[in-house]
């Protein structure tokens, strides 16, 4: 096969310097002895359109979507999969041999195969989840929690009508609790996930106290930098079990690196190193 021949991945953000999804896609396709290569793609808003209708005819077979376009790009999408209009983003576009643009999202996916591998114990149905945070990416937990079918959702947000828009969307199993008794609702739950940008690298810490948590709850942090959280070692001593938010990362690239490259790829410990080396 030509150079010319070999199918084109990539990411579309900005910035994108720091995305660690190129990382993942070539380790996955050295691993498997794959032709194809997968590339950072620096794209400000205005040029959104534009590049998205050129990587097709580049030799893209699709490319992954982050911060700030998840949203727009779906006004670029000729199909957009139910999960994505759901979820009101897209995180993946598959660029059909037709030419038309397929638009998906797998972060609920990533979210839900992450918790299942890091607590292969977990059962949804134990009880409330309780989620911090009511932005872009607790959409995509919210809907993923109540596909695996959690009896209710606690949901709280420093900005509350976030947190009741949601509700409205997503119907009677949710429930606002107030930021101020963020703490409280964790009493409750069996499931817990901050989707909140608290407690990453250069970010405020989460602020929440945390002695409500029960002990056998399943807590995950979508943050990933770091991979260890201080909101997950706090959980850890409160005899709950863990799961970092490195494992959304790849798992949510699976569907994506299988459309494309035609192998379903695995995520293991050699998964994490070869993206944190
Ligand atoms: P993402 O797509 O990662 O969810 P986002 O949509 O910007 O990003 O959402 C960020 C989340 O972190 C929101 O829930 C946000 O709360 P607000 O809706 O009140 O902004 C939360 N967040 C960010 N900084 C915060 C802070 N200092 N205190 C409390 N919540 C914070």
């Amino acid at each position: 096969m030509s150079d010319a021949k070999i199918p084109l991945a990539g990411v579309i953000g900005h910035p994108i310097a720091h995305s660690k999804s190129p990382r993942l896609h070539k380790h996955w396709l050295r691993q498997y002895g794959l032709p194809g290569d997968y590339v950072p793609l620096d794209v400000a808003e205005k040029n959104l359109a534009t590049v998205v209708r050129a990587l097709p005819k580049a030799g893209f077979v699709g490319a992954n979507v982050t911060i700030p376009h998840k949203v727009n790009v779906l006004q670029l999408a000729d199909q957009i999969s139910d999960r994505a209009i759901l979820i009101g983003a897209a995180n993946t576009l598959i660029f059909l041999p037709d030419g038309r643009i397929h638009a998906d999202n797998t972060d609920g996916y990533g979210f839900l195969a992450n918790l299942r591998q890091g607590a292969p114990d977990w059962q949804p149905q134990a009880g409330p989840a309780a989620i911090l945070g009511a932005g872009g990416a607790a959409r995509a937990v919210v809907s993923s929690l109540l596909d695996a079918q959690v009896p209710e959702i606690l949901i709280s947000n420093r900005t509350r009508p976030k947190a009741e828009a949601l509700r409205s969307e997503f119907g009677a199993r949710l429930r606002v609790v107030d930021w101020v008794h963020a703490g409280n609702m964790l009493e409750e739950a069996a499931t817990v996930v901050n989707t909140t940008s608290l407690g990453m690298q250069g970010a405020a810490e989460l602020r929440v106290p945390l002695d409500g948590l029960q002990s056998g709850a399943v807590v995950t942090d979508l943050v990933y930098a770091p991979v260890d959280t201080r909101f997950l070692q706090v959980a850890r001593q409160m005899g709950c079990v863990t799961v970092d938010g490195l494992g959304m990362l790849l798992h949510q690239a699976v569907p994506a690196f299988e459309r494309w490259f035609g192998t379903r790829p695995e995520v293991t410990e050699a998964t994490r190193q070869a993206v944190l080396a």
